[in-house]
């Protein structure tokens, strides 16, 4: 390890003699720590010693979460709810050497996220626990740490036992990253600065650094303390200095910048800035901080809506899980980017990080991409919602883990709203009121910046304590969107959001007839549902749970009325737990716009025709049914007046879309041939879509997103498999066993279908398509070369592909 931080260092310090600070510095290093960790499931009560034996333990890189690598059961002790997962207690240890630093150095281990319940050692010292396993935190290494050969031990017992814990899937494991931090002993603070702009116009932005630093040597110390703010073509573009002597312990500096006609931020145009904050000892560079900087400014209003940087601005949100299908919650970059690249393409501008702090990488991806976020802290506060979820930590967590969540999280720029909890059942109950202003207060002590919002189910005022508090600055509801029209008169002049919205039920390529009747699985709380034998539900936007909508009634109110700032879906994709409204196998929602796979459902060009630029005409269902059968065909499109359909070449006439509809239909026998759609603007043709009916499955069809990777280790290319004709058509109902081989660079990271109730195994080399389609993700190693892929099944021919790996 000392290896590399000296090379990391000397590259550092060649840029720092570049830009004329002076090549020797003893620098902050924040290393990756995830590489070469021994893990057991299962419990051992010495496993925190440092001398205690784990070579026989498996070897593994974080992040990882051990229970999407086992089998669904209807017994799982997280129930199918949690996912049908197993979950458990296990152990991490890692084993590491440190040279001795030239001058004394401070050393931190970071933890972005543990699930659930962890506990630290390091060289049998016990740092501390933290139950929750959605928070980053922070142990000091220093005093126990062992230089030289004798090495040292750091053990992490994690214990996900207790369940059911959750309301969805939450995996199990150190799924986050671990980062080594040494430092100076005269360094920027934990999370030590806080980034704001006071004023900001078009010519101009006023910003604000506010700085805490750390004296952690025995004597007060000189520094000088420089801040510069870099654009995205890392330009300087606003400076500041200061000299401060510092005393023992921490220390507060606030440094103030102005921007010339700055570049402002939006999902639109994500323009960002660095801050990078130097301290200098003796002219000596001994600490080195980012802070990423966004310049916008926002308002929500109670009669228009929401505007950002002075323009009334609709929301296109979506709240989203953290698992990310077949990887589980373990997180990844490439992953979470992808997931984001999807939801742009729809038109999404906005997520709701449902139910708590999501991990830093996503919140980066946000700013650099362009989401606005609402960050939310708790599903649960004192009252219980899972038997064994976070109201059994609330007396003595909530605090540290909001501030925690606040202070990690403020200088988002994307992040502007705070949510500090979803559906909390003290809405009903008194203790409500003092709750909501002691968490409002929590972030108010924090940032000032950003509304305090709670997502809240009961919409009379009378009833809803959260409501009474007088706290929340923004009130947020959950479903009920034919209350929306009241609410001026309900709340004057009180600003909404509507946080989440539809709860639609869906599975990729499954159409249930009639497509004009909305099946409302179930119909009541606990009240009995025909649904399908196979577990399915209908695309056609024509099933909900009870508390829902459909997406076109729902987008309709908000569209329409423009003092509703937007809305968010539940959800963006399926995930993995929450699989109502069937029972086991049934173990992963139906609720996403996009399936498990990452394979958009129809919905998704509903919102595409609305929320984004691209011209679109989507066609469905497929062409494959009984001689005769009466089939509903749709088409969603925009940027046309109307849309002519074609079966088996003859006219069934043009259509346009009716007052707050989304879509047109035509109700046609089916008889095999092929299906067309051709939409025209002014009489000009725009788009045109064709669907042929499939022959037999035939032939095996793999699409890379990506055929170059980064050999690094973690990047991954997701590769869709789709079963065809002979003629390359998608068989829409095939259901074919694929088996992979991948060889070279490369391993299978995961598989998945989209089907929520398969209970075949996300990590394996097979997988059946379901609905014609599957998806198979291959992780880079770290060296660079090819990655063969090869795709088999009995009675198809095969099909190979190459990625490559740099
Ligand atoms: C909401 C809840 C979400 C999810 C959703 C499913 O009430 O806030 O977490 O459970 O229902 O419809």
């Amino acid at each position: 390890m000392k290896r590399k931080q000296n090379i990391n260092l000397f590259l550092l310090a060649m840029v720092l003699a570049l830009v004329g600070c002076g090549p020797k510095s003893q620098l902050a290093e924040r290393q990756n720590f995830d590489k070469d960790w021994r893990f057991l499931l299962g419990d051992d009560s010495l496993a925190f010693q440092q001398a205690f034996d784990d070579s026989q333990w498996r070897k593994l890189n974080l992040p990882h979460d051990w229970s999407i690598e086992g089998e669904f059961s209807a017994d799982a002790p997280a129930t199918p709810e949690g996912g049908a997962l197993p979950t458990g207690t296990g152990w991490y240890r890692k084993t590491f050497k440190l040279e001795k630093p030239d001058e004394a150095q401070v050393f931190y281990i970071d933890f972005d996220g543990v699930m659930a319940n962890s506990e630290v050692w390091i060289n049998g010292h016990y740092l501390g626990k933290r139950p929750f396993g959605y928070i980053s935190f922070r142990y000091d290494l220093t005093p126990y740490l062992k230089f030289g050969e004798e090495g040292n031990t750091l053990a992490v017992r994690v214990d996900n036992s207790a369940q059911p814990a959750s309301r969805w899937y939450t995996g199990s494991g150190i799924y986050r990253h671990v980062w080594l931090v040494e430092k100076n002993p005269v360094h920027v603070a934990h999370w030590g600065t806080f980034v704001t702009t006071p004023e900001v116009s078009a010519e101009l932005a006023k910003v604000k650094l506010d700085i805490q630093l750390e004296n952690r040597k025995e004597t007060n110390s000189s520094v000088v303390v420089k801040s510069t703010i870099t654009d995205a073509d890392g330009q300087a573009v606003a400076e500041a200095q200061n000299k401060l002597d510092l005393t023992v312990g921490l220390s507060t500096l606030t440094q103030n910048f102005e921007l010339k006609n700055p570049a402002l931020w939006s999902p639109e145009n994500p323009n960002l800035y660095t801050i990078s904050t130097q301290v200098l000892s003796s002219g000596k560079l001994v600490d080195q901080y980012e802070t990423p900087l966004g310049v916008r400014f926002f308002e929500f209003t109670a009669d228009q809506g929401f505007f950002l940087n002075g323009t009334q601005y609709k929301l296109h949100g979506v709240n989203q899980h953290h698992d990310l299908g077949a990887l589980g919650a373990a997180v990844n970059t490439r992953a979470m980017e992808r997931q984001l690249e999807i939801l742009k393409d729809m038109g999404v501008n906005a997520i709701r990080m449902a139910h708590n702090p999501p991990a830093p990488e996503l919140l980066q991806l946000c700013d650099r991409m362009g989401f606005l976020v609402i960050d939310e802290s708790f599903d649960e506060w004192k009252k219980r919602k899972a038997k064994q979820g976070y109201h059994l930590y609330w007396d003595d967590w909530h605090k540290r883990d909001l501030e925690d969540m606040i202070l990690r999280d403020r200088n988002h720029p994307s992040i502007f709203v705070w949510s500090i909890g979803n559906e909390i059942p003290e809405q009903f109950d008194t203790t409500g009121i003092r709750i909501t202003r002691e968490l409002a207060d929590i972030v108010k002590s924090l940032d000032t910046t950003r509304p305090v919002t709670a997502a809240l189910t009961e919409t009379d005022p009378e009833k809803n304590n959260l409501y009474k508090s007088g706290a929340l600055d923004l009130l947020s509801f959950n479903y009920k969107h034919k209350e929306y029209l009241k609410f001026p008169d309900r709340y004057p002049g009180e600003c909404m959001l509507a946080s989440e919205n539809m709860s639609a039920l869906s599975t990729r390529g499954q159409y249930d007839f009639p497509s004009d009747s909305v099946r409302i699985w179930p119909p009541a709380y606990n009240s009995p549902f025909d649904g399908n034998a196979d577990l399915t539900a209908s695309s056609f936007d024509n099933c909900i749970a009870y508390w829902g909508a459909t997406h076109e009634d729902t987008w309709a109110v908000v569209k329409n009325n423009e003092f509703i700032p937007g809305m968010f879906i539940w959800s963006g994709f399926d995930y993995i737990g929450e699989p109502l409204p069937y029972p086991y196998p049934a173990r992963s929602s139906y609720l996403g716009i996009i399936d498990l796979c990452g394979f958009p459902k129809d919905a998704y060009y509903m919102y595409q025709s609305e929320w984004s630029d691209k011209t679109v005409l989507h066609l469905f269902p497929h062409w494959n049914w009984d001689e005769g059968q009466i089939i509903d065909l749709w088409a969603y499109y925009n940027n046309a007046d109307e849309v002519e359909l074609f079966v088996n070449g003859v006219s069934q006439g043009r259509k346009s879309k009716a007052t707050d509809k989304f879509h047109v239909m035509w109700r046609v026998p089916f008889h095999p041939g092929s299906i067309k759609a051709i939409s025209y603007k002014d009489g000009q043709e725009i788009l045109e879509q064709e669907i042929k009916t499939a022959g037999p499955a035939a032939k095996i069809e793999l699409i890379a997103d990506r055929s170059k990777i980064n050999a690094n280790g973690t990047d991954l290319s997701f590769i869709t498999v789709k079963v065809t004709d002979k003629d390359g058509n998608m068989v829409p109902d095939a259901a074919n066993l694929i088996n992979f081989n991948v060889e070279g660079e490369g391993f299978v990271a995961g598989v998945d279908n989209g089907y929520q109730a398969s209970t075949e195994p996300f990590k394996a080399n097979y997988r059946k398509v379901f609905n014609g389609m599957c998806l198979l993700i291959v992780q880079s190693t770290e060296k660079a070369g090819t990655i063969n892929v090869t795709a088999s099944s009995e009675g198809l021919d095969s099909n190979f592909l190459t990625v490559t790996s740099n």
